[in-house]
């Protein structure tokens, strides 16, 4: 997997699943990130061939819950992001999914008290010992490439340092969500600092913060010098921010997405957690349409709603 030049759909909890991932390849996301998964949680999943739908599910032993379904079509493209805190461990969960996806990041960013007192995500940042133990331990053991994504420090120059010492380790690329721990999302990113560590590398920056127009794209790249970008929000509410002739209708985009999440058998809460997520942005989940996809218990209702019932059908006869 390539690094330069690319459009990447961020890790997003809850919403990066198989079909919010397949949408915005549709578009043209060139690398598409899934949810973030606790390692804890991929190392008790058996995997397992799903014919009736043609996925590769990793399955919770016991429940029976599907923790993370890919596909081939997505192979190539298709980052699994964890969150650990523990070296072997991410290793023996990297390596259950390493023939199924293009790379392996970590999470280092991530700011939920969840993540933070179990020593993951941006608790991460403050034990660079831990961080190249990570990393050593995944690079020196797996083929495919590994990456991790972090938030800025506190001063420019201490994440330059830390991200010089991510890239002694090896990795392949290293996203920079231009926040610090304690923004909030409507805290503009600080795309400047992002610029000091893209000068300071030598291996491929992704540039992630902000971005909500494809012209966004070009703007972010300008302004901290690297070639790849990263995009959550902006995809979240309208996943055709990566057409190059401009967005679709959010409706279409809506419609597509309820139609491959009945294709790919997606669990309905993860579904009707992302459209409840679309439709806060664009209008209120007061109005009708928000009201009917709470009220919706399964995919065959959310089918009726967005008047895709035909894909419903596909889907039971094959
Ligand atoms: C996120 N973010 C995130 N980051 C990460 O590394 N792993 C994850 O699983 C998640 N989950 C997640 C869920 C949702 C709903 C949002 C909005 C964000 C952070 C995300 O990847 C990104 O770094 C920030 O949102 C900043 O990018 P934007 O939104 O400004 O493009």
């Amino acid at each position: 997997m390539e690094y330069e030049n690319k459009l990447v759909l961020a890790p997003m909890v809850r919403i990066g699943t198989l079909p919010f991932r397949l949408l915005a390849a549709e578009y043209g996301a060139d690398i598409t990130y899934g949810e973030e998964i606790i390692d804890h949680k991929l190392v008790k999943c058996d995997r397992r061939l799903n014919e009736k739908i043609g996925s590769i599910d990793f399955v919770e032993k016991g429940t029976g819950s599907v923790v993370f379904r890919t596909c081939d079509e997505e192979k190539d493209r298709v980052v699994f992001q964890m969150g650990t805190s523990d070296a072997v461990r991410a290793l023996t969960a990297a390596q259950m999914v390493c023939k199924d996806v293009a790379a392996v990041d970590i999470n280092m960013g991530c700011p939920k008290s969840f993540s933070v007192s179990g020593g993951m995500g941006a608790a991460l940042l403050t034990k660079p010992d831990l961080i190249h133990d990570i990393l050593t331990t995944l690079r020196r053991n797996m083929s495919i490439p590994v990456t991790c994504k972090i938030r800025l420090l506190k001063s420019s120059q201490d994440t330059v340092e830390l991200a010089r010492r991510i890239e002694k380790t090896g990795v392949s690329a290293l996203a920079v969500h231009g926040r610090k721990v304690p923004d909030r999302p409507r805290d503009p990113a600080k795309w400047s600092e992002i610029a000091d560590v893209v000068a300071s590398l030598s291996i491929p920056v992704i540039a992630n913060g902000d971005v909500f127009d494809y012209d966004d794209f070009q703007r972010i790249k300008v302004a901290t010098g690297t070639s790849s970008v990263m995009v959550a929000r902006g995809a979240l509410w309208n996943a055709s921010i990566f057409c190059p002739k401009g967005k679709l209708p959010w409706e279409d985009v809506k419609r597509e997405y309820v139609r491959k999440s009945i294709l790919w058998d997606n669990d309905i809460k993860s579904t009707k957690h992302t459209l409840k997520e679309m439709i806060m942005h664009h209008s209120s989940l007061e109005l009708p349409e928000g009201k009917a996809v709470i009220k919706s218990d399964s995919l065959v209702d959310l089918a009726r709603l967005y008047g895709v019932e035909k894909s419903y059908d596909f889907f039971v006869k094959n």
